[in-house]
């Protein structure tokens, strides 16, 4: 658990301060240097996360690998360990021990885990993620649990783009997302209103995503209902003008995977050092699209 700032402390005033925390996704162990490196050169506060999908798909190892290297390389003044997508179903429909993967987490020292109930009915995503709200919260780790879906990392071809925008497939509905928050206590929430995922299976996991599109009208509903930090999900690619449109709209966490990871797979069989400045180059390229540079100066005050 970081020892110099709270998480939760930092994520509120975040919100109240339209302030984005990028989260940055390691998917390979030797990445997580260069993301913190780039953090504390921008004096940026950000998130270093892992996700199961991380450790199952690519060369993250496990959450045990991601704590340590964290803890040897990671300069807490600026950023967080978060454990992110703990599904209770997985992409490819099977169910996970995400007890198991949840504890171990909270035991490691995880400044806040992610319960991915986004594949359940909406009274059990409540019944779960309620569950896992009162165990983290024991423990002074916080929770962010998604509502609705945000598609694309899923086993299986997924509508073209434009259908899923207009007709909304997925999308995070304002009045559920009241009723989640108020019975959940949850302390942040990852909404689908436009993003999606990057693929990480097959040969679409190497291709550049579609630049998505955020909905604004629909987040500032959902927004107006909750009053909790949300989370963009799906962050690699989207229009940067939605991405500031969106902050002032409730988005206070945006999680970046994709773009990073294809960044260092390019030259990782090549050049194991120039793949880390890639990604280092890759994040700083993010903070500097978002203009969150010197964020630190205003969120530790
Ligand atoms: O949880 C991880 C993120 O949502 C990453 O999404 O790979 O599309 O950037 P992305
Ligand atoms: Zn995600």
């Amino acid at each position: 658990m970081n020892p110099f700032m709270k998480i939760s402390q930092v994520m509120r005033l975040a919100y109240k301060k339209h302030i984005l925390i990028p989260a940055f996704n390691v998917a390979y162990l030797p990445m997580l240097k260069p993301i913190s490196d780039a953090l504390s050169e921008c004096n940026t506060i950000g998130i270093i996360e892992v996700s199961r999908p991380d450790i199952m798909n690519f060369g993250a190892k496990s959450i045990e690998a991601v704590a340590a290297e964290y803890e040897k390389f990671a300069n807490e003044k600026f950023c967080f360990l978060h454990l992110d997508h703990v599904p209770v179903i997985d992409e490819n429909f099977t169910d996970v021990d995400w007890e198991q993967w949840i504890k171990n987490g909270i035991e490691l020292g995880y400044d806040s885990v992610m319960i991915d109930g986004s594949r359940l009915s909406f009274e059990e995503n409540i019944r779960i993620t309620a569950t896992v709200v009162e165990m983290a919260h024991r423990n002074g780790v916080c929770v962010e649990a998604e509502l609705g879906s945000v598609l694309g990392h899923e086993n299986k071809k997924l509508p073209p783009y434009e259908e899923i925008f207009e007709k909304k497939i997925g999308f995070t509905q304002p009045e559920e997302a009241k009723i989640f928050v108020e019975k959940t206590n949850v302390d942040w929430l990852s909404v689908s209103v436009g993003s999606i995922h990057g693929a990480i299976s097959g040969a679409a996991k190497n291709q550049k995503k579609i630049c998505a599109r955020i909905d604004i009208k629909h987040l500032a509903e959902i927004n107006q209902k909750t009053s909790i930090p949300l989370v963009l999900h799906g962050g690699s690619g989207i229009q940067v003008d939605c991405i500031k449109e969106a902050i002032k709209n409730g988005i206070t966490k945006i999680n970046i995977g994709t773009e990073i990871r294809q960044a260092y797979e390019q030259v990782m069989e090549s050049d194991q050092k120039i793949a880390e400045k890639m990604v280092k180059k890759a994040v700083m390229g993010i903070i500097d699209s978002y203009q969150i540079y010197n964020s630190a100066d205003v969120l530790l005050t």
